[in-house]
């Protein structure tokens, strides 16, 4: 998620801006298209390249062939990278070359869902859930051919399933500490095997990741938007751990991505059984940020409660397409993952998703807090949040000089799981272990 600037964002927030060090405003990446938001999800796909989600000269062909700003365009050349990926894996001997056959399906997967991205504006589009479909299919595919196969897992909520994907990190039952995660606002768990399971593997510790309602697989198939009160999201996935005889429940984590940042503090407030807590990155309002882009004439009208007049405004500039891009994508995901045609409804949904001073009292977990220095949309959100956390937070600044000043450390994801992770074997270190002695 990121939004060319409509409004500047220091409009809104000086106060906050003003303690920091001043944000360096030029592009620090090179861009793969000359729309902003299609350059910051074609970033997105080739930074899983890193995890072998993806590879460069797949993702650079397709940037290639692309139309900047054009939605059709954007699921036509990826659609056609999918399939032909797809089509190269079913020809893979897979008891010969499990791996090739392994990266042809995971490459496919991440096409079949870069296909489907922009395609949110209409619900009852069919290439929504037939990309889905196609793009788990073939992720499950690849996942049974890892060296120890992931399993996936339902969980059952309160009125709702969790789907969730289990990556043993031995092949014997011993207890591992485990690193739990989930994305954000347009993001699924598959890509986080790519950009953080395949760390948290390689330290010998189990993987989970997960989606909430809102999130892709659980807005697809069932039809869910998101909830503010994360925690019963996680809760029952902790549940599920705890029976699980190969996790140490006393060596857990959690880390939320983008939106996840939010979710994540939302949920500590009140599930208290992890070790460590990451808000990769931290924030406290997303609607602060939404209310920043939106021009002030827009605004008002929210404010003044005049639902008929915001909805028709706001729905008449997402449909029109030569409004930016990064405006029509933001309205469209919104509203479909918030399960709402109103965007007055989506506005006000989204600003319960507020973490407080007074929240943030509540979480008794060690947080490690992330920023991006070149996040558009966030910057300054994670020093606040880390600021109301006190001694509870470690606070990290990843920085435009080495390329680690995106959303999220997009790219940088070998820096990001150095720094974040090293954090967490620390506070492991110092917790009882739940293991037998
Ligand atoms: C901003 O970043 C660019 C590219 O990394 C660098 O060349 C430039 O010196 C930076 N400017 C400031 C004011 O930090
Ligand atoms: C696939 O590879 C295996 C192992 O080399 C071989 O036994 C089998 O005959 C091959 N299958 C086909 C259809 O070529
Ligand atoms: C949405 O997609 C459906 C199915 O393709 C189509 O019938 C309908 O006309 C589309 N609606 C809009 C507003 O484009
Ligand atoms: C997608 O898969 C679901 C079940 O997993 C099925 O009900 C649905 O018909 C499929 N949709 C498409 C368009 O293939
Ligand atoms: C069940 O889900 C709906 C929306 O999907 C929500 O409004 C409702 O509060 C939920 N009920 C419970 C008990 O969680
Ligand atoms: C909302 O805006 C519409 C269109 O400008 C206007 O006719 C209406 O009176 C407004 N309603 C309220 C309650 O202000
Ligand atoms: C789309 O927006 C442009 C620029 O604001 C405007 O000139 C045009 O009339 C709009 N088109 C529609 C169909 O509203
Ligand atoms: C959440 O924060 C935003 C921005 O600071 C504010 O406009 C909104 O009213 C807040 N929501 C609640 C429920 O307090
Ligand atoms: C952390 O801060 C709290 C409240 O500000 C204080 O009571 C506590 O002693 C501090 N803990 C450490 C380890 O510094």
């Amino acid at each position: 998620m990121r939004f060319t600037s409509l409004l500047p964002l220091w409009a809104l927030c000086g106060s906050v801006l003003a303690q920091l060090p001043a944000q360096n405003e030029s592009k620090i990446i090179y861009q793969l298209s000359a729309d902003g938001e299609f350059a910051f999800q074609l970033e997105r796909i080739l930074s899983l390249a890193n995890g072998a989600g993806t590879n460069t000269a797949e993702v650079l062909r397709a940037a290639s062939q692309i139309t900047p700003g054009d939605f059709d365009s954007y699921y036509t050349e990826w659609n056609y990278l999918a399939t032909k990926v797809h089509s190269m894996a079913t020809n893979i001997n897979a008891t010969r070359s499990p791996s090739s056959a392994r990266s042809a399906y995971f490459r496919a997967s991440r096409y079949y869902a870069a296909a489907g991205f922009f395609l949110h504006g209409n619900w009852s589009d069919p290439r929504i859930p037939a990309l889905w479909n196609k793009s788990l299919s073939d992720f499950d595919k690849g996942a049974t051919l890892l060296p120890i196969p992931a399993e996936r897992v339902n969980i059952i909520a309160s009125n709702f399933t969790i789907p969730a994907i289990f990556y043993k990190a031995s092949a014997c039952n011993d207890k591992r500490p485990t690193l739990v995660a989930f994305s954000g606002y347009d993001g699924n768990q598959e890509d986080l095997y790519f950009s953080l399971g395949i760390y948290v593997l390689e330290r010998g510790w189990n993987f989970l990741s997960f989606e909430g309602p809102g999130q892709p697989t659980v807005r697809i198939y069932q039809n869910k938007g998101f909830i503010p009160n994360w925690w019963d999201v996680v809760s029952p996935v902790v549940d599920y751990l705890e029976t699980r005889d190969d996790v140490d429940t006393k060596r857990m984590a959690l880390e939320g991505q983008s939106f996840g940042g939010l979710l994540v503090a939302l949920a500590a407030t009140h599930e208290h059984r992890f070790a460590a807590v990451l808000a990769i990155d931290g924030m406290y309002s997303l609607v602060e940020s939404f209310r920043a882009e939106l021009p002030s004439q827009l605004i008002a009208i929210y404010d003044a409660s005049n639902k008929t007049k915001f909805d028709t405004m706001v729905s008449a500039a997402a449909a029109n397409t030569t409004s930016p891009s990064s405006y029509r994508w933001s309205v469209d995901q919104g509203l479909w993952s918030f399960y709402t045609h109103s965007p007055y409804d989506w506005f006000t949904q989204l600003g319960n998703f507020n973490l407080t001073k007074d929240m943030a009292a509540q979480i008794t977990t060690p947080v490690f807090v992330g920023e991006g220095q070149d996040d558009s949309n966030l910057y300054g959100q994670g020093r606040v949040v880390a600021q109301w956390l006190g001694n509870k937070s470690y606070y990290h600044l990843f920085t435009n000089d080495v390329g680690a000043g995106e959303h999220c450390q997009l790219g940088a994801e070998a820096l990001l799981a150095q720094v974040s992770l090293d954090w967490v074997a620390e506070i492991f270190d110092t917790v009882e272990s739940s293991k037998p002695m």
